[in-house]
């Protein structure tokens, strides 16, 4: 059977899986009785994520005014900035069991669930910002370090006035310092851009031989958390919040740890690459290695999640409704594929 939903009501203290602590914050969700399943709105037009390099002074105006709206909203709104943070710590950081599997946690990392849930919080995350500001055509921006373009931490983010900037991030790793995907800690930039070609040519076409390979592997009702990460998640995902998280921080917070990384608008930038990944690993590279890259085990496609909307309705989510970025109304600016044909 697929992995279930968790019930809200038996929701408990997170575990700091750095450390092996338990956290003294609550990540809990506030709870509500009706749980709606969750229609995708009709798309009547798509929205566009631009790249967070390329992006306009309006943009970047209406992006901190939609996350300041965000941190005003009461503590107690899911939709509040921290609530939304929190989502993170809750799925990732032991807080939920599997419902009716006694206490086995339920882990949305280093599995087959990883893009899919990734994909639906940032959707929710979305929608919440455009309600915000009146406008639903508000996309957010992806971070494009798969090109050199976009090796920096983008410049709108390193603004220390600015709603969407965090003080917890490694000072050494501020811009211009080169975006290190295989963590090499090489100092010369010209090497280390690379080295990040080489490895999304890995971990994009090289490397996966199987559709789980890409997408991690299967994980089912009953069964233990993290049975193996994707190329992509194992990979050039975790360098990167390896690569932000302050060194000066207890442990990695905030990018560096699952239970804070929600705190730092950045991942949400960050994970609209990394769902952009997934899209072009669908749609657009040659599929030569991998003749099936769809996962039909319905284990795969009926696991669901909860989350809260824009109107602050708990939905249920299902991964079969997650598998196509446009179905769900949203694609990625078009930008160029350096590492396309980059062999090592
Ligand atoms: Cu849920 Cu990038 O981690």
């Amino acid at each position: 059977n697929p992995v279930q939903a968790p019930e809200l009501d038996k929701c408990s203290t997170a575990t700091n899986l750095n450390t092996g602590e338990k956290l003294d914050i609550n990540c809990c969700p506030p709870l509500v009785q009706k749980i709606t399943d969750y229609r995708i709105p009709p798309v009547i037009r798509t929205k566009i994520r631009p790249s967070a390099h390329r992006v306009s002074q309006e943009y970047i105006f209406k992006y901190n005014t939609a996350i300041d709206r965000m941190k005003r909203l009461p503590a107690d709104d899911p939709r509040n900035f921290t609530q939304q943070a929190n989502i993170h710590c809750a799925y990732c950081n032991g807080a939920y069991d599997q419902p009716g599997q006694g206490g086995l946690d339920l882990q949305v990392h280093n599995s087959w669930l990883f893009f899919p849930f990734h994909r639906w919080y940032l959707f929710f995350y979305e929608r919440i910002l455009g309600k915000l500001i009146n406008d639903p055509s508000f996309a957010l921006p992806f971070w494009n370090w798969d090109n050199p373009k976009g090796m920096t931490i983008p410049p709108m983010f390193d603004d220390p006035k600015a709603a969407i900037y965090d003080e917890k991030r490694n000072q050494a790793n501020r811009p211009p310092a080169v975006v290190d995907l295989g963590l090499t800690g090489s100092t010369d930039p010209l090497q280390v851009v690379s080295n990040n070609l080489t490895i999304m040519y890995t971990e994009m076409i090289r490397g996966n031989s199987t559709a789980t390979d890409f997408m991690g592997q299967p994980y089912i009702e009953g069964t233990p958390v993290n049975p193996g990460p994707g190329a992509s998640e194992r990979g050039s995902h975790t360098s990167v919040h390896a690569w932000v998280g302050d060194p000066r921080q207890p442990s990695g917070e905030d990018l560096g740890n699952f239970y804070s990384a929600g705190r730092d608008p950045l991942f949400y930038c960050h994970h609209g690459n990394v769902d952009r990944m997934w899209t072009l690993w669908q749609y657009y590279l040659p599929n030569n290695k991998v003749p099936e890259k769809k996962i039909t085990d319905p284990d795969f496609l009926n696991a669901s999640f909860l989350f809260y909307d824009e109107n602050a309705q708990l939905v249920r989510v299902y991964v079969r409704d997650s598998l196509s970025n446009l179905a769900m109304g949203y694609d990625y600016d078009r930008v160029d594929l350096p590492w396309i044909d980059y062999r090592p």
